[in-house]
């Protein structure tokens, strides 16, 4: 399949920013995005599930769809503090990020888990965007296509589709630092990501939308989302900002 077949996603995460204030900046977004050019991509902003229900009518009329940033995988019951799959969707959400790397630094979360949580995501009739990248120590022994291809193989449920799952290769010391691979790096990933979908899914392995993470900004944006393979963006502190966020936007062609 051509990758011009393939839509892109350029996806915000907003991790533990945002209230309702916050919403000014998601109606700014979402104005952009009535406007002609229409993104050429599907546009997705994951806030904090708490403020998904007042957003929800500032993203009213426009392309921009919503997300959560985690889930239980469990559908409801005894689990003080967490949020399921099945109540993000029952307040708007249509994907949810699973596997980031700050939840499986701060929580502990392994492949595991992970392909447990995108199979909840599923079982909800949602989007999984399946996280997975190297430590800045795997990336300097030369492990990164070794460790993502594990993460891959682990952290993916068999009935995975590319209409159900997204993955997104943040590697770990590019995730706010202002530093990213190199274009041959970025590509050398996405490409064995790309080769062990196909190997497992077969035709459908070469839909499946693979966003490049990691200080993703307006200033390199065009030449990421031009790569081989890279079919979208995850972006994390340059989604918050509607100035930074809609040329990021405009940049998927
Ligand atoms: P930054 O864009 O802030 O580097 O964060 C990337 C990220 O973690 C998105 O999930």
């Amino acid at each position: 399949m051509p990758q011009s077949r393939v839509k892109p996603l350029i996806a915000g995460n907003w991790k533990m920013n945002g209230v309702r204030s916050n919403m000014r900046e998601l109606k700014r977004i979402a104005e952009a995005c009535k406007k002609a050019p229409k993104p050429r991509g599907d546009v997705l902003i994951c806030p904090p599930f708490q403020v998904l229900w007042p957003y929800k009518e500032a993203v009213k009329g426009s392309p921009v769809r919503l997300g959560g940033q985690d889930c239980h995988t469990s559908v409801s019951g005894a689990h003080t503090g967490d949020v399921s799959a099945e109540m993000l969707a029952d307040i708007g959400a249509t994907a949810i990020i699973v596997g980031h790397s700050e939840r499986r630094t701060d929580h502990g979360e392994t492949n595991v888990l992970v392909r447990a949580k995108a199979e909840a995501v599923h079982a909800a009739g949602l989007i999984a965007i399946i996280c997975l990248g190297e430590t800045e120590k795997e990336r300097d022994a030369g492990q990164t296509i070794r460790v993502i291809s594990k993460q891959l193989k682990e952290s993916v449920p068999n009935g995975s589709t590319a209409k159900n799952t997204v993955i997104a290769y943040e590697p770990v010391w590019a995730i706010g630092t202002g530093r990213t691979p190199t274009s041959d790096d970025i590509k050398k990933a996405h490409k064995a990501l790309r080769t062990r979908l196909e190997k497992r899914f077969g035709p459908d392995g070469a839909k499946f939308r693979l966003l490049y993470g990691g200080s993703v900004k307006p200033g390199n944006a065009e030449e990421i989302l031009a790569l081989d393979n890279v079919n979208g963006a995850l972006v994390g502190g340059a989604s918050l900002k509607s100035s930074d966020f809609v040329p990021i936007i405009r940049a998927a062609k």
